[in-house]
């Protein structure tokens, strides 16, 4: 995966992207947010925002700060905000691996479906680290390979087209977590035949707290 690869696939996405992924990806969407316990003032980051599905879901006291690589798909989740008059949310064109916010700049950090996009998944996970507050969690729904089954057989079949698909289909948990440089709070699979994971990180905080 690189850029380029990744701006052209959601480039060709964007225009279907809500019918293809809208319903069956909506499940975690709305797992990860209700794990995120927004309280009232809290400020969440969520990269690889996409189209935006996820923003309605998030209570309006919160402040979302979207963020995505692909500005077609932006425009997407731009014209979403407008339509749903979400005042709260903000969106940014900017590279999940490089973030241009200031250290411990959010209560919680949001990554959906995006871990086995972007190239350097690790890198990407420093950065959600970084920006995020003490104490404050991270999390990240994705699908993990399992290294069993029929899942593993067609992850393994579509692993040369990576590039074409726009994500990574072998991606295992294991050193996923090991890079993330967190520690890992909880996993729960979402979605159908449980076949992602809702995975919890806390940033360790003065007092081991949660945000
Ligand atoms: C599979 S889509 C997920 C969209 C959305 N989160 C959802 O719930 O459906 C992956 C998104 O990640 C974005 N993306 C890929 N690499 C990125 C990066 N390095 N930084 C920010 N966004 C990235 C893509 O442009 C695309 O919009």
């Amino acid at each position: 995966m690189d850029h380029q690869s990744i701006t052209s696939a959601y480039q060709r996405y964007a225009p279907f992207y809500d019918l293809l992924f809208g319903g069956v990806f909506e499940p975690g969407r709305r797992r990860l947010i209700q794990a995120l316990d927004c309280r009232d003032g809290n400020s969440v980051l969520e990269v690889g925002v996409g189209t935006g599905l996820s923003l309605p879901h998030y209570p309006r006291h919160t402040r979302v700060t979207g963020v995505d690589l692909s500005p077609h798909m932006l425009e997407r989740a731009q014209a979403r905000v407008r339509r749903h008059g979400l005042d709260n949310v903000s969106l940014l064109a900017m590279d999940a691996q490089s973030l241009s916010f200031p250290d411990a700049s959010f209560d919680k950090v949001a990554a959906l479906y995006v871990a086995s996009v972007v190239p350097d998944p690790a890198a990407m996970m420093r950065e959600l680290r970084r920006v995020c507050r003490p104490g404050g969690q991270v999390l990240v729904v994705n699908h993990f390979s399992r290294g069993y089954g029929l899942g593993h057989t067609l992850e393994r079949g579509l692993a040369p087209f990576a590039r074409a698909l726009g994500f990574r289909p072998l991606f295992p948990l294991a050193p996923f977590v090991a890079n993330a440089g967190m520690e890992l709070a909880d996993t729960h699979p979402v979605n159908l035949f449980g076949y992602w994971t809702l995975v919890r990180f806390i940033k360790p905080g003065p007092m081991g707290t949660l945000a």
